[in-house]
């Protein structure tokens, strides 16, 4: 299932993770922004790095929906 999937190994973060802490925010200016506190939050993305660029995806898919992706 989508919401059960892994995103960070490193840092046991998995797509609902980032779903919920993004929600804990109302409004982002960002999706850089967005990341930024998303990684405050869950750590995602602070071992390796290699997930850096799905959960940017990911976050931008859940702020701007599947088909915005930029
Ligand atoms: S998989 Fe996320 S930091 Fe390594």
């Amino acid at each position: 299932m989508k919401e059960n999937y892994m995103v960070c190994n490193c840092k046991k973060v998995s797509y609902a993770d980032i779903e919920d802490a993004l929600h804990e925010h109302e409004s982002f200016n960002s999706v850089l922004e967005a990341f930024e506190d998303v990684q405050k939050v869950t750590h995602c993305s602070t071992g390796c790095g290699g997930c850096h660029d799905k959960v940017l995806d990911i976050i931008s898919e859940l702020m701007m929906g599947p088909s915005a992706k930029a």
